[in-house]
């Protein structure tokens, strides 16, 4: 039964928690409630612990040799805080924990969902904004407060969304895969590398880092001890992965073949990895007036076809790579993917068009997903979307279960 910590803050609309907790109740999962010492001015305790039927948590002090914060946050499958504060908010940003819900928060690695509610004035504040921007940057689900009246006569966004919508939100956290890989090992690169020319000049590429971190949010979320092997990053890691940063093609490669000795089940080549880098760095910087430069670049180590070359036959790690093609048209896009899946030695090769830059930095994206002659696609969706239907298949892989098309897409 997955365990959910509902966390409500001291707001007026803390009363339509009572309703979520029911919902969520109903849907099947363990909720634990965890209120601010302002959130019992609105709704008693007694309140929650019988709908929840747990003991409901509100003071760091109680039950202190259990180290409660700790274990309730490493134990959540799931925190869903609703209403957030605007006050909740800026503390969750620094990292700031003074009470129960805000310790459990800095021990948690499970998806969180944070449903503010406030005053309009409040959310559209800059201090709010920029904390907002942080925590979605961070990983964290931030749902964007309704329109409509508020606690005064005022009218405006800064009602807390309907339960039912937070409860939506939380169940497509949970989702075919919860416990898929457990026990598993997933090594995935994301990013883009970055060729060094001189001290101040690189060659990179548009990779964001976005579909390898909800990769890492989808393996996370299965069950699956993830290390993230980052070249430039758009976006931080999610909490939860151990991040290995590995800036050039080198770097890259050094650190995947160190973390082949620990025996993962998997690794994704999501990073953009460069395929050209300067044939000599200069250690000064190259100055302006020594007029035109002609760069002569050497071709980089295809790091997906030698960990493919390193495995010993019939062993893992299962190898998926990815195919940034520049076609739309869908039979050229898996013949591409088909050759390169033969050429490195992959298992699964995840091709999608980045024609004209798409893909590249956007939330959105289309895969199709190419094993031997068989290929399934277009999955379309968010890029979290996206990995599920991935960590979905790469769950079917492990029990040898054909390649037909993922629920849910
Ligand atoms: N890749 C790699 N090492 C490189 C280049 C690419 O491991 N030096 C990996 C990528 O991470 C991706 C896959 O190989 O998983 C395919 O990358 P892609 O850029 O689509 O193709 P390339 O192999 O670079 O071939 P081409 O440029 O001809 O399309």
């Amino acid at each position: 039964m997955p365990r959910v910590i509902l966390g409500v803050c001291g707001g007026i609309a803390a009363y339509k928690s009572v309703e979520l907790l029911r919902l969520l109740t109903q849907s099947g999962h363990d909720v634990h409630v965890v209120p601010t010492a302002n959130a019992l001015r609105f709704v008693g305790k007694p309140t929650f612990e019988a709908l929840s039927g747990n003991p409901v948590g509100t003071s760091l002090w109680d039950g202190a040799g259990a180290v409660t914060h700790v274990a309730e946050g490493i134990g959540a499958d799931l925190v869903v805080i609703a209403p957030t504060t605007a006050d909740f908010l800026a503390r969750v940003t620094h990292g700031i924990a003074s009470d129960l819900l805000s310790n459990i928060l800095l021990t948690a690695t499970a998806p969180v969902v944070l449903a503010p509610a406030m005053h309009t004035q409040m959310w559209e504040h800059p201090a709010t904004r920029t904390n907002v921007d942080v925590l979605r940057k961070r990983g964290y689900i931030v749902l964007d407060p309704d329109t409509g009246p508020l606690t005064g006569a005022d009218i405006g966004r800064g009602r807390l969304p309907s339960p039912t919508q937070i409860a939506d939100c939380v169940e497509a956290q949970f989702n075919a895969n919860t416990g898929a890989l457990l026990g598993k090992h997933v090594v995935i690169s994301a990013g883009g590398t970055q060729e060094e020319w001189d001290p101040v000049r690189f060659i990179g590429n548009r990779s964001s880092g976005k579909q390898g971190v909800a990769l890492a949010r989808a393996a996370l979320a299965a069950g699956a001890k993830v290390t993230l092997v980052a070249g430039h990053m758009d976006i931080d890691p999610p909490a939860g992965v151990e991040t290995i940063h590995a800036l050039s093609g080198e770097q890259m490669h050094k650190a995947l073949v160190a973390v082949l000795d620990e025996q993962p089940d998997f690794v994704i080549m999501a990073a953009a990895v460069a395929d050209f880098r300067p044939t000599t760095t200069s250690a000064n910087k190259i100055k302006k007036a020594l007029g035109t430069q002609n760069l002569e670049l050497e071709q980089t180590t295809d790091i997906l076809a030698d960990l493919c070359g390193r495995r010993t036959p019939g062993v893992g790690p299962i190898m998926i790579g990815f195919a940034a093609e520049t076609t739309a048209n869908i039979n050229e896009l898996v013949s591409l993917a088909q050759g390169k899946l033969t050429s490195k030695g992959a298992d699964l090769i995840i091709a999608n068009n980045v024609n004209h830059g798409a893909i590249f930095g956007s939330e959105e994206t289309e895969i199709h997903m190419v094993e031997d002659e068989n290929f399934i696609g277009p999955i379309k969706g968010s890029k979290l979307d996206v990995a599920h239907a991935v960590v979905h298949r790469l769950s079917a892989m492990l029990k040898g279960v054909d390649f037909t098309a993922p629920s849910g897409t």
